[in-house]
This record gives structure tokens, sequence and C-alpha cells, in this order.
């Protein structure tokens, strides 16, 4: 099994990323700016939304690029709707030529369907250290629970909801007076470098997933380190 990216392509063209994302998309803002700076080789195809009102649908028209709401309400009540639903959402990302798919922010279980078709090739961002906090109210949790340290995730996508070999995470410190807004917001600023990080990780061909455990190639040569994140 491995998340490696074939290098013939890599030196060839710019790696085609579709992003599935259901409201403010700050994250695919994050992922726009890395790609502008320079600081990322990759090109957006495609960005999806469930949701017709979502931000990240006005960024993406914003900055050029395809967007496409795709309802999921007629999908409802068919056997099999989310399976369904995703086959919808496999379409658009196959007419977009998609190698990997960043799941940021979208609030919609993905099911195997696309899970199969992009193993190892699906991203999702999670705002806790995992297996820390999965699920919904992640930094609200690890305020309850006292922890000093929180932070996030980029891990690659599997069936179990916010499991998955994990890629980048970086450490963020828990204040004394948080509420799960400030934590969120510290926490987010790191979300901003870690995913258009880990994202170019992939786009140079240097993750590789064995098992559980995805290696970095060359991890030293890492542009920001929080603590480092061993190869
Ligand atoms: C982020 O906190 C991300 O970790 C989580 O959902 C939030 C999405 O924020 N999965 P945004 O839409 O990218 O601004």
């Amino acid at each position: 099994m491995s998340g490696e990216r074939p290098t013939g392509k890599l030196r060839q063209e710019k790696l085609r990323v579709g992003v599935l994302a259901s409201g403010r998309g700050s994250n695919l803002q994050a992922i726009i700016d890395a790609i502008d700076a320079g600081r990322l080789d990759a090109r957006i195809t495609v960005v999806l939304s469930n949701k017709k009102d979502a931000q990240a649908l006005d960024r993406a028209r914003h900055h050029n690029l395809a967007d496409v709401f795709l309802d999921p309400k007629p999908y409802a009540g068919q056997p099999d709707s989310r399976e369904v639903y995703d086959r919808a959402i496999l379409d658009v990302l196959r007419k977009h030529e998609v190698e990997l798919v960043l799941l940021a922010g979208y609030m919609k279980i993905v099911t195997s369907v696309l899970i199969n078709a992009y193993e190892n090739r699906m991203m999702n961002i999670h705002p806790s250290l995992l297996p820390a906090f999965p699920g919904l109210e992640a930094q609200k949790k690890a305020l309850e629970s006292g922890v000093r340290f929180s932070g996030c995730t980029v891990h690659f996508v599997t069936e179990e909801v916010d499991e998955g070999p994990i890629i980048l995470q970086a450490v963020v410190p828990v204040e004394h007076d948080d509420t799960p807004e400030t934590l969120a917001e510290r926490i987010l600023s790191w979300e901003h470098k870690l995913y258009p990080q880990a994202v170019e990780l992939y786009a140079q061909g240097r993750l590789n997933v064995e098992g559980r455990r995805v290696h970095i190639m060359d991890a030293t040569n890492l542009p920001f380190v929080v603590l480092r994140n061993p190869s």
C-alpha cells in the first residue's frame, strides 16, 4: 500500500487536486494561497460542495476555479443513498481528472465508493491530535478533557471517521482562559500551514504508506517545524 505519487508524473504536470468542502473554506483558501505563493506545486481542478451556500464555493468562483454544488437531497431516501451520492461525486472528480482529493471541512460521511477509488489519495484535516477527539467539536472536547496541548492532524482517509494513516501533526497549546472558539482559532492558523505542506509532500512523491504509518522521505527538509514530525 503506497501513498507515493508516481515520480514520472511529477516532472510532467502539476498535481491535480479536487477539494470537497461544506462551509467557510478557510483551508481551501490556504491551499489556494500556497499555490499562488509558489509554496505548493499543484492545481485545483474542482471545488465541490454538498451545501449550496458554502463560502468555499464563493472562494472558488473568486479564484476562477471550477465550482460544483451537488445537492444531496434528490438522493435521500434511496437505498444506498450515500453511496449513490458518492458515485455522482466520483463522476465529477473523474471529469476534472482529480488525482488527489482534499476534504476541507466536508461535513458528510464519505463512503467506500470514494475511499476505494482514492485509496491513499484522499486527505482530511482534523482540529485535534488524532486519535484524540475524533468527530465533531474536537476543540470543546479538548478543553473539557483538560489537555495542555491539542493541535491538528492531516491524514489519509479510511472508512473509520477521522482515522487513517497520519501524515502531519502540529501541536498547539491550550491556554488557561481558552474558549472553544479561541482554541479553534489558534489551531486553525496551524491548519492553514499544515495542509498545504502535506499536499506538497504528496505532490513531490515523498509520502509512503506502510500499514497505518506514513513514511516521509527526507523529512529533515520540511520547511517549518513545530515539534519535529518524525519520518
Ligand atoms: C477545520 O477546523 C477543519 O479542521 C475541520 O473543519 C474545519 C473547516 O474549516 N475538518 P474551513 O471550512 O476550512 O474554514
